[in-house]
């Protein structure tokens, strides 16, 4: 039996795309479950139910300041549809302690930087500022501290003479379309994570 997963999502969706397309093949240990976003306008959402997978939006912005709110409403399904193991992947939401918690050793994230360097957003662009000649990207396991957390795997980039921000994030995407299903197999095989057990 596959691993029944979820990817929380807030935009676009392409690293989703690239765990659902990996996740085709028959000898991947994970199968994605379902896909929630943050947002109802997320490209992501519609680009999964092409693909053949549930989507659903579950707006934070209903939920207004109340955090744990909207997290409950988002665990609540994801037990529903039995998922074990949760990828972010462009959910641009903190997690409160409490869902972090809940799902610990559980919830896997993606970032474009070679983490414990440029955590936080725009990395690209503080990479080229900063002069930096390597970067790259990191699947992590979540914590309640933002982009830390055990490191599972990473991808390295070369910064080329002349780069800008675009054509430095697309090389980084292609890295992290290959990281993301590769580090996601490898956790469920090493961590043999049992069938259909709900989070702690
Ligand atoms: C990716 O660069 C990911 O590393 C970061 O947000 C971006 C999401 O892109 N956390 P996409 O929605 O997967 O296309």
């Amino acid at each position: 039996m596959k691993t029944r997963v979820a990817v929380l999502i807030s935009g676009r969706g392409s690293n989703m795309a690239a765990l659902i397309e990996a996740a085709r093949d028959p000898e991947f240990p994970g199968e994605i479950a379902l896909v929630i976003s943050n947002r109802a306008d997320a490209a992501g959402l519609d680009l999964a139910r092409r693909a053949g997978v549930e989507a659903i939006g579950v707006p934070s912005r209903d939920f207004g300041q109340n955090r744990e709110a909207h997290e409950r409403a988002v665990d609540a399904l994801l037990l529903q549809h039995r998922v074990e193991l949760v990828c972010l992947a462009g959910y641009m939401r903190l997690l409160s302690p409490w869902f972090v918690d809940r799902w610990g050793g559980r919830l896997l994230n993606i970032h474009p930087s070679l983490l414990p360097a440029y955590k936080g957003l725009d990395t690209h662009a503080r990479v080229l500022a900063a002069g930096e000649r390597e970067h790259g990207c990191t699947v992590h396991l979540v914590t309640t501290a933002m982009d830390e957390g055990p490191i599972l795997a990473q991808a390295r980039v070369t910064v080329l003479p002349g780069d800008n921000e675009a054509a430095l994030a697309a090389r980084v995407l292609a890295q992290e379309h290959r990281l993301y299903p590769a580090a996601l197999a490898q956790y469920i095989r090493d961590k043999a994570l049992p069938d259909g057990q709900p989070p702690r």
